[in-house]
């Protein structure tokens, strides 16, 4: 077994020594209250050993993170028709711009883009009686853990400030692609992007994508073709106009939020989380990005 420890160790010490930070995500205003100089990680192999290094156990918003989890949950749902409302290319763009989805007459160029995961949570706001408990569920089931939650104020916050994602959501009502009311759809959209996990939970939750589909307990949420779907749109979208460069200096599929989060993966291997709130220019975390270039190269484990 690879010495995970006294890697995640050496990343740690190295993060916080760190100067280079990154920028707080502000368009946020509850986000922009996070001390800049937390940093954690957590890893779990495929045999469940657990390793962290820093603040691997506090709790932050996992953002973005959370389209992973509600695409799994709607591909449950409704399988293969999802790709009738949505792409599977990535789209070289912001994670919250709007002129492809003109472009493209309404459907988002992939499920990891806020367009995109506007259209899965409108899917679930249609599948769900209570939308917002049973994705609550959903992931507390994954991660065999109750104590998951939404952050309220988190929620109550973007959606003071979501401006751009309101266009969208408008943006996709005007071409049929968002079939309930807009307020109810984003509403659910900002409590799922709120759910505050800490390095652990997150790693235990997407044990599952190293693991065939199966969670910690054995309980299967995915098929095997599901798991291959997903784990490729975050290895080619999870992280919009830098995707290419997180596959080219870490080399695995992952997913990052503007609350600082990475998670990475390797199927069959390890899932490990990342925490750093300081953003690089592309919204992803830039401290994240260096500790998981620095696992996969001391590791030489990726899927290249
Ligand atoms: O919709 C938004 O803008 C945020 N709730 C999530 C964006 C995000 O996390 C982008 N990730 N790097």
């Amino acid at each position: 077994m690879k010495d995970f420890q006294r890697v995640l160790d050496t990343i740690n010490e190295t993060s916080n020594n760190a100067v280079e930070r990154g920028t707080i995500a502000n368009y946020i205003p509850e986000l922009a209250k996070i001390d800049m100089q937390k940093f954690g990680i957590h890893l779990i192999d495929i045999g469940q050993h657990h390793f962290s290094a820093g603040k691997g156990a506090e709790r932050f918003s996992i953002q973005s993170i959370s389209k992973v989890l509600t695409l799994s949950m709607a591909l449950g749902l409704i399988g293969e028709n999802i790709w009738e409302r949505i792409d599977v290319e990535p789209s070289g763009d912001p994670f919250n711009h709007l002129s492809l989805l003109e472009l493209e007459n309404g459907i988002p160029r992939n499920p990891l883009i806020n367009p995109g995961a506007i259209v899965v949570a409108d899917i679930l706001v249609s599948q769900l009686a209570d939308p917002k408990k049973e994705f609550l569920a959903f992931v507390r089931n994954i991660a065999n853990d109750d104590s998951i939650d939404y952050d309220e104020d988190v929620a109550q916050s973007e959606r003071r400030t979501g401006f751009r994602n309101y266009a969208a959501a408008n943006l996709l009502k005007s071409y049929g692609n968002l079939k309930n009311d807009v307020d109810i759809v984003l509403d659910f959209y900002f409590h799922q992007c709120s759910l505050s996990m800490s390095c652990e939970q997150l790693a235990n939750t997407f044990f599952m994508f190293i693991n065939r589909g199966n969670c910690r307990r054995g309980n299967t949420f995915l098929t095997m073709g599901q798991v291959k779907r997903i784990n490729a749109l975050m290895l080619t979208c999870g992280f919009y106009d830098e995707s290419g460069e997180f596959a080219f200096e870490v080399g695995l599929p992952g997913k990052s939020g503007v609350g600082g989060g990475i998670v990475a993966l390797l199927p069959n291997k390890f899932c490990v989380a990342t925490w750093s709130p300081g953003l690089n220019k592309k919204g992803n975390s830039k401290l994240g990005m260096l500790a998981l270039e620095r696992l996969t190269t001391e590791t030489e484990l990726s899927i290249f």
